[in-house]
């Protein structure tokens, strides 16, 4: 039995709410607000959005819960949380989350410096009194300065290390609670704001009036991988976060709370910008610049745009914040766990390392902008494209598969039920891990690597 209790020294959130808190905050992050708008925007609205809802609904949830659940029966990091259940090969399961972790936040901390930078610049004052033409050339600036991008990068690493050096509920747990609700309110202030604005009318059409022509293969791929990175799945993130809730934790109720405060901050934020890209009669399939290139232009023409850019830059770096802890915490969780390192100096040596590993992708727009790896892309995207396109998938597709294939009924079905009076979705979710999820992972991983 001592397994279910772990060891005495291990973290624990210290309320329902501050599991619930710092896992929304987890998923909550850049792909909310940077990614989901301009993927969106490129895939032509409607059509995509819905096709995404049905992805979180069957198998980003049952996912959450599979991970959840994993995490919360060992009580260990995710190589130790496999090797405990069925060890032999599965423990690569782990291992890949581990990696993905190191690699995912190497480059998430270079992009997420360059939002720290934009809210510097808000704070100057740069996007107010209509500098239009200033505002293109900040993009490409940053991106030419070396230096500039590894002071963000390192400033933004260093806050992560800072609080994941707090620990799991008074650095992740009360980080989270801390700048959850600030970013509630910012979106909801933007979005209202959105929706009076000219046009709100259309963001709103475009966003939920189906489109059936614009979903083709590539858009229902792109959409899947996306529920995946957006939810945190495929890593072990969400099973390290489970690891730290008590046996009282009703988990498949908190999957779902946090799967649809994630899906509400996406819709609220795709909301806000488009209203805006349509009140300036800008294009909604921008791209990926459509944060950092098209928005300042905008918020630079509106009144009251320096305030609203301060709000808008300082949500992004929150979400990326509460996010970076906890892909920084799935690498510190192995090396306490597995090879006894002191929380101190497991955050201390790997945050440098993974900095150190950031360093090239900073430099990958300009010093190694000829450096070209996978199909003449530079560092920071050709690692992008191996984390998101094929680990993630890859690790989610052998959760679902361990879950409902290699985890026995009784220990899947009595961790769902801990907590819960009756859970009546057990059938349900045990059909849609077992055969639903694996499918259509399947699927969406041969596709990527080219196999169908
Ligand atoms: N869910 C985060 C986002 O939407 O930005 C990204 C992420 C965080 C992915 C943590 C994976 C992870 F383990
Ligand atoms: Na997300």
């Amino acid at each position: 039995m001592a397994r279910y209790h772990g060891t005495p020294k291990r973290g624990h959130w210290s309320s329902r709410l501050g599991f619930i808190m710092a896992s929304a905050g987890s998923a909550v992050g850049l792909g909310n607000i940077w990614k989901f708008p301009y993927i969106t925007g490129m895939h032509g609205g409607g059509a995509f959005v819905l096709f995404f809802l049905i992805c979180i609904a069957l198998i980003g949830i049952p996912l959450m819960i599979a991970e959840m659940v994993i995490g919360r029966h060992t009580h260990k990091d995710p190589v130790g949380a496999f090797r405990t259940l069925a060890g032999g090969p599965w423990s690569m399961v782990g291992w890949l989350g581990v990696t993905a972790g190191f690699v995912i936040l190497s480059y998430y901390c270079v992009v997420a410096g360059w939002a720290v930078n934009y809210l510097w610049l808000a704070i100057k004052g740069t996007f107010g009194g209509g500098h239009i033409q200033q505002v293109p050339e900040l993009f490409s600036s940053l991106l030419a300065s070396d230096l500039s991008q590894l002071f963000w990068q390192a400033l933004f690493m260093g806050a992560t290390i800072w609080i994941v050096l707090g620990g799991v509920s008074d650095g992740l747990e009360r980080a989270s609670k801390l700048m959850m609700p600030v970013l509630f309110l910012i979106l909801i202030v933007l979005t209202v704001r959105g929706l009076f604005s000219p046009g709100g009318p259309r963001a709103l059409s475009f966003l939920f009036t189906p489109n059936w022509r614009m979903l083709d293969a590539a858009a229902m791929l792109e959409a899947m991988g996306h529920a995946f990175f957006t939810l945190s799945l495929g890593m072990g993130a969400m099973l390290t976060y489970g690891s730290y809730a008590n046996e009282r934790t009703n988990i498949p109720n908190v999957a779902i709370t946090v799967s649809i405060m994630d899906t509400c901050v996406a819709l609220l934020s795709g909301i806000a910008i488009f209203s805006i890209v349509f009140t300036y009669g800008m294009a909604p399939a921008a791209g990926p610049g459509l944060v950092f290139k098209t928005l300042p232009i905008l918020f630079s023409q509106m009144q009251g745009g320096t305030f609203v850019a301060i709000l808008f830059f300082l949500l992004l770096v929150f979400a990326a914040l509460t996010s970076s802890i906890s892909l920084l915490e799935v690498v510190v969780a192995y090396y306490c766990d597995e090879k006894k390192w002191q929380r101190r100096t497991a955050t201390l040596v790997m945050g440098f390392l993974i900095f150190l590993l950031g360093v090239p992708s900073a430099l990958s727009n300009h010093l190694l902008a000829d450096v070209h790896f996978i199909g003449g892309r530079n560092f920071l995207d050709s690692i992008d494209l191996v984390a998101t396109n094929y680990i993630l998938p890859l690790g989610a597709l052998f959760i679902a598969i361990f879950t409902g294939w290699v985890m026995t009924t009784r220990v899947a079905r009595g961790e769902i039920e801990k907590g819960t009076v009756n859970f009546h979705f057990y059938p349900l979710w045990h059909f849609l891990i077992k055969y639903v999820s694996p499918i259509m992972v399947a699927i969406l991983f041969l596709s990527k690597i080219g196999l169908i």
